[in-house]
């Protein structure tokens, strides 16, 4: 049985009220739809910055009645401290992923990225160190990376930002650090690397690739690779991260004050990941033969991105159960019938 079997498990016989920052965005309306599934209690704090509440809905038509009960909604910003306090009480496990993403949108307003992604991290972390929860996992992100160029990509030895929001998510490592030497609040930093699936937001000028592209693509529209193609990074499907999330937030003390890579540890090329959106769908029915457009490489992006996962397998138990591929082939229905509504 895998450690996240256990786990799951004895969710279920003794379920725990979790709170989810972000909850109305991709990764955190994934977490909610699995911890609602294993019939935890769930508060979920958003203020629909990139968020959406037809995330929410489609949660709840993915549940049972008595299993959506269990949620809590508030409506309210992480850069608002009272927000924060009113969304921790009672609250065990903290998930906070509530930030503004993407490295051009930090280019464009550094300020704004800065005060979610900076202001708001420390409001929470303070908040949950105050409401004395048991456990506060993060995301981290794996441009924290930035120029270094060893790969695969190990915990211990990262490089100079390359972006606003490099900085702002390597400074909430540095809070968090802080915090466990400090105050003894120990938390665990997860260094998402390019998260894809469901209700990943395709629209918007921030959409990430996966999304992005899948759109076009579904929509017959051109697709632009900035580079040469040959850029890679480590895709990891959602379900991958949910199970870091949770493995995480009940981990025990000494796997604390920690950061973990959440990845598969392969590495694929934008080039190879064109060809497979597009061979995907055309096996669900949408017929796209078009060549991608090349343009001129993007500004703050790492020329390649691979992590080595196993401190997380170790300390963990983590075991990614999805490859690029058979993730890609779970999210092209779902992207299909959402461009179509
Ligand atoms: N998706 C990825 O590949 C990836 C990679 C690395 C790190 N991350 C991190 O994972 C987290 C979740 O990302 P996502 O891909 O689900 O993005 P998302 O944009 O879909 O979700 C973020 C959510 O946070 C909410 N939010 C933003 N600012 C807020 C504020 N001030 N107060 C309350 N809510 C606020 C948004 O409305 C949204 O619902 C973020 O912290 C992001 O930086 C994501």
């Amino acid at each position: 049985m895998s450690q996240f079997d256990l786990v799951k498990d004895k969710l279920l016989e003794a379920p725990k009220t979790w709170l989810i920052t972000g909850v109305a965005g991709f990764i955190g309306s994934n977490l909610l739809e699995t911890l609602l599934g294993l019939d935890q209690k769930v508060i979920g704090l958003d203020n629909f910055a990139t968020g959406h509440q037809h995330n929410l809905d489609e949660v709840k038509k993915l549940v049972t009645d008595y299993q959506w009960e269990n949620f809590t909604f508030i409506e309210g910003d992480i850069r608002d401290y009272s927000a924060c306090e009113q969304a921790l009480q009672n609250v065990d496990y903290v998930l906070h992923q509530a930030a503004l993403g993407s490295v051009p949108r930090s280019i464009a307003d550094p300020i704004t990225t800065n005060s979610a992604n900076v202001t708001g991290f420390l409001n929470m972390l303070q908040a949950a160190k105050e409401a004395g929860v048991k456990s506060f996992t993060y995301a981290a992100s794996s441009s924290t990376y930035g120029d270094h160029p060893a790969l695969p990509k190990v915990e211990e030895n990262i490089g100079n930002p390359l972006s606003p929001y490099a900085v702002t998510k390597y400074v909430n490592e540095l809070y968090a650090n802080v915090f466990s030497r400090t105050y003894g609040f120990k938390t665990i930093g997860l260094r998402y690397f390019n998260v894809f699936g469901k209700r990943q937001d395709p629209d918007g000028a921030y959409a990430a690739v996966i999304p992005k592209w899948t759109a076009s693509m579904i929509k017959g529209e051109d697709v632009f690779i900035n580079g040469d193609g040959e850029t890679s990074r480590d895709f990891c499907f959602i379900e991958n991260t949910v199970q870091m999330n949770i493995l995480a937030a009940t981990a025990p003390d000494d796997a604390k004050d920690n950061i973990y890579n959440v990845a598969v540890g392969d590495r694929t090329t934008l080039n190879e990941l064109y060809y497979s959106i597009q061979s995907a769908l055309n096996q669900n029915g949408v017929s796209n033969k078009n060549q991608p457009i090349y343009r001129d490489f993007r500004a703050g992006d790492v020329r390649h991105s691979q992590a080595d996962i196993s401190k997380a397998r170790k300390a963990l138990g983590y075991q990614p159960e999805y490859t690029i591929a058979s993730g890609i082939d779970l999210a092209m229905p779902w992207y299909i019938k959402f461009i179509s509504n």
